[in-house]
């Protein structure tokens, strides 16, 4: 028989199935069914030692190396992203810096997207530059003709956001792959704002993938973590150099937390994406209301672009808006919520909203006009009843405006 799912073969199952199945086996010395959290900095070690790589990723030794639950959260992860291979870390920004910080050296150069999650923003425009010597060009990512541009000899690598925090504008992975490519670059891809299986860079020809897992794979706002996916090869070399020999190890506790919310993944994902999209469309209509950027609204600058690279399956749960006025008037909006809570962090099962204001953000002077204009209000939807979410919005417009 053809295609017959079976939980020890990760690629027979569908996303649903692996979300259920994968980084889960039962455990041979208690029989439960549920893979047990281990917390313990070390493991036994063979009667003799001596051979043992003590910078190996894969044996269980010692936690900053590996260790149970970080094996198996990595095992899940490289499936659902239809890859080889994960690499997981402490946070989502420790991921993405030991990807730059073992595939780059002095005297290199990357080119990426000018609107960018605020540390990369950072290491980028002031820490890798100053302390190492690496230099980067940030592009506007939407116009490949400016990518080109920006290419040298020396460019090793391509980054970017598949969705970006906070404009929420879309790259065009599979033409980033091809410029990058044809460079002799990597193209690495924060997909954390379009998890699996929503979308798959990989698959668009992304070299790398990284997610914070703090924030949808995760999913109930309770624990961090960061991981890197793609080949064998490269992940092994992330891991040697930018897990074992500087750490970022992520706790057990946390891999075990990851791997527990990320079963649900697929269904939720699925409500914050029907939800986001109800609650765009309402925004967008309010007289109140200055702007919204949304990739499902068909005002959205890369509206065409997400169509058709997510594949019908619908936008993500991210939103930026601002309502008609100054600072102030932002604010009173969000204290007028009642529902939603305003704290930094996305991708959680509470909405959360948080305010920045126009020069708030490293790169700004590059966002689009509304942002520099009015600052914006990050909105990542939640998982409540899609109307008491309208209805919230809908209040605290009324109580601030009317
Ligand atoms: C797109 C994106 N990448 C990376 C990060 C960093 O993740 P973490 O907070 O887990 O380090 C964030 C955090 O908000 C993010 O939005």
């Amino acid at each position: 028989m053809t295609n017959r799912p079976d939980k020890h073969d990760p690629h027979s199952m569908a996303f649903a199935t692996q979300s259920v199945h994968l980084g889960n086996e039962i455990d041979a010395g208690s029989g439960a069914i549920r893979t047990p959290l281990v917390m313990a900095n070390s493991y036994a070690l063979p009667e003799d030692p001596t051979g043992i790589d003590w910078s190996d990723t894969n044996g269980l030794f010692y936690t900053r190396n590996t260790g149970l639950n970080q094996l198996r959260l990595e095992e899940k992860l490289a499936a659902l992203e239809r890859s080889e291979a994960a690499a997981v870390f402490a946070t989502g920004v420790s991921a993405l810096h030991g990807v730059f910080f073992t595939l780059l050296k002095s005297g290199d150069h990357v080119v990426l997207s000018d609107v960018t999650y605020e540390a990369i923003w950072r290491l980028f425009n002031e820490l890798l530059p100053e302390k190492y010597g690496i230099s980067a060009t940030f592009v506007d990512i939407t116009d490949l003709d400016e990518v080109r541009a920006a290419m040298r000899p020396e460019t090793k690598l391509v980054h970017t956001e598949v969705i970006a925090n906070p404009t929420t504008e879309v790259a065009d992975i599979a033409a980033l792959a091809e410029i990058a490519h044809a460079n002799d670059a990597l193209l690495c891809v924060d997909s954390t704002f379009s998890p699996p299986p929503m979308f798959r860079p990989l698959r668009h020809g992304a070299d790398l993938v990284a997610h914070s897992l703090t924030k949808y794979i995760n999913g109930h706002g309770d624990a961090m973590g960061g991981a890197v996916i793609g080949s064998k090869d490269v992940v092994s070399k992330i891991k040697a150099d930018a897990l074992v020999d500087t750490g970022g190890a992520i706790s057990p506790f946390n891999a075990w937390l990851i791997t527990r919310g990320s079963v649900t993944l697929p269904l939720r994902l699925r409500q914050h994406v029907d939800s986001a999209q109800r609650v765009a469309e309402f925004l967008e209509k309010d007289p109140f209301v200055a702007y919204v950027y949304y990739p499902g609204l068909p005002s959205h600058p890369q509206h065409e672009t997400a169509k058709r690279q997510f594949r019908g399956y619908g936008y993500g749960g991210m939103m930026a808006f601002a309502v008609e006025g100054d600072a102030d008037m932002q604010n009173r909006f969000v204290a007028n919520l009642k529902v939603i809570t305003s704290a930094v962090s996305l991708g959680h099962d509470e909405s959360l909203i948080v305010h920045v204001g126009p020069e708030g953000r490293g790169g700004w002077e590059r966002y689009p006009e509304p942002f520099r204009q009015y600052g914006h209000l990050r909105f990542s939807v939640g998982l409540e009843d899609p109307a008491d979410l309208v209805a919230d919005l809908s209040a605290a417009l009324d109580a601030t405006f009317g």
